[in-house]
């Protein structure tokens, strides 16, 4: 057992430019682990608190004053003592004194001292149970972005393409290649328009929802016939985002809860859609499950809002038949802990687990240790941009170490 000598917490800023926190541990044997957190736009209402109402001046204060001293003397060796003690000193249920990303950071950099004192990368720390060794996510890569990570974008908040391969190195490569050659049909399309990129770094365009929707699915299967890869279109939709007044409000047309079943359950179909995420406003179980019913056994439909990687509220999923995947974000619930229980159900449940970075990232790379950890079925964490490209060379290297 080894005890934290010292802790630190810092301002860092994420890749949108706002302020987060980063959490750096020491234990007494000389382990030194840091870990930055995430911040959401497009935040889901059950979600944990970033930041308490001060924003993170209140949070470093809040660290001084009331977790420092707590931390140091903890064994970096149990997670759940620290994990505990982190709920404790905050004592709300949704971390809003202390913040969820001040718990994310401490709750990461102990796993990673853990992992550091025993010589072993993070993954393997973390495994869960029934898992011998590493099994590699599909890459859930973000090609054009929508709704509140753009401007002048489409509703649909994420277009994917979805790559799958038992190796990282090319599943990461399709992906590229989707990305790449997407920005060429743009560019070609609208010559005159000035294109941009959003805050995934998947591409901006003026298209209509569905016209978006055709053209990923075209570019991905040219992708995979020249490839000769595993890579299909995917969306998050994030559906609360234009949720108003009952209704489903797109710049073509407006539907009602039924109607938006059976326009997502025409998209999977139509486009040969491997994947769709938040297809419904965050409160709707009983439209998740209609839209599983249909198209469950031919696409992962994943929770994301709806279940805001809480245990209760994915046992909730479970019993209602809601979806067949949830995604995974460590400061949606604020500790390691939590998530871990939120990863377990699920796997022992028969779920799919997808774990996801945020809208607006740190260059820090253990998401890809989480997602082989976990068995995800996917790694959602954005193809371009040095945040999201740390996470996929960071997958590049426990995957083979020595880059062999
Ligand atoms: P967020 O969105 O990180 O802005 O909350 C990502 C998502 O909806 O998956
Ligand atoms: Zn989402």
């Amino acid at each position: 057992m080894s005890q934290i000598s010292r802790a630190e917490l810092r301002l860092i800023y994420d890749s949108r430019g706002r302020a987060t926190v980063e959490a750096r541990l020491t234990t007494e044997r000389g382990a030194v682990a840091s870990a930055g957190a995430p911040s959401g736009e497009s935040t889901g209402a059950t979600e944990v608190l970033a930041f308490p109402a001060g924003g993170v001046p209140d949070a470093l204060q809040r660290f001084e004053s009331e977790l420092r001293g707590r931390l140091v003397g903890l064994s970096v060796d149990d997670q759940v003592a620290v994990d505990r003690m982190l709920h404790e000193v905050d004592g709300t249920p949704n971390f809003s004194r202390i913040g969820g990303n001040t718990a994310t950071a401490v709750s990461v950099a102990c796993a990673l001292a853990r992992a550091d004192e025993r010589q072993q990368p993070l993954w393997q720390t973390l495994l869960r149970p029934g898992l011998s060794g590493p099994t590699y996510p599909a890459i859930v890569g973000n090609c054009l972005n929508g709704g509140r990570h753009a401007i002048g974008g489409p509703e649909i908040q994420e277009y994917h393409a979805i790559s799958e391969s038992p190796r990282p190195d090319e599943a990461i490569r399709a992906g590229l290649e989707v990305h790449q050659q997407l920005g060429l049909r743009l560019r070609a399309k609208f010559p005159q328009a000035a294109l941009g990129r959003g805050d995934e770094g998947g591409w901006v365009a003026p298209l209509g929802n569905v016209e978006a929707v055709a053209l990923l699915a075209d570019v991905c299967a040219e992708v995979r016939d020249r490839l000769h890869t595993s890579v299909h279109p995917g969306l998050d939709l994030a559906a609360s985002e234009f949720y108003r007044e009952g209704k489903y409000v797109y710049r073509e047309r407006t539907l009602d809860p039924d109607g938006q079943v059976a326009f997502v359950a025409d998209l999977v179909d139509r486009y040969g859609l491997r994947y769709v995420e938040d297809p419904l406003q965050e409160t709707d179980y009983d439209g998740f499950a209609a839209l599983t019913r249909a198209v469950g056994a031919r696409t992962l439909v994943v929770g994301d809002d709806i279940y805001t990687t809480a245990e209760a509220r994915v046992a909730e999923g479970i019993r209602r038949g809601a979806s067949n995947a949830v995604l995974i974000k460590v400061n949606q619930v604020g500790t390691l802990t939590d998530t871990l229980a939120t990863v377990d159900l699920a796997r022992r449940s028969g779920w799919k687990t997808v774990t996801s970075h945020r809208s607006g990232e740190t260059p820090d790379g253990w998401l890809a240790h989480l997602a082989v950890a976990f068995g995800s079925a996917g790694l959602k964490c954005g193809l371009v941009g040095g945040e999201r490209v740390a996470k996929l060379n960071e997958l590049l290297r426990l995957a083979a170490p020595t880059g062999t």
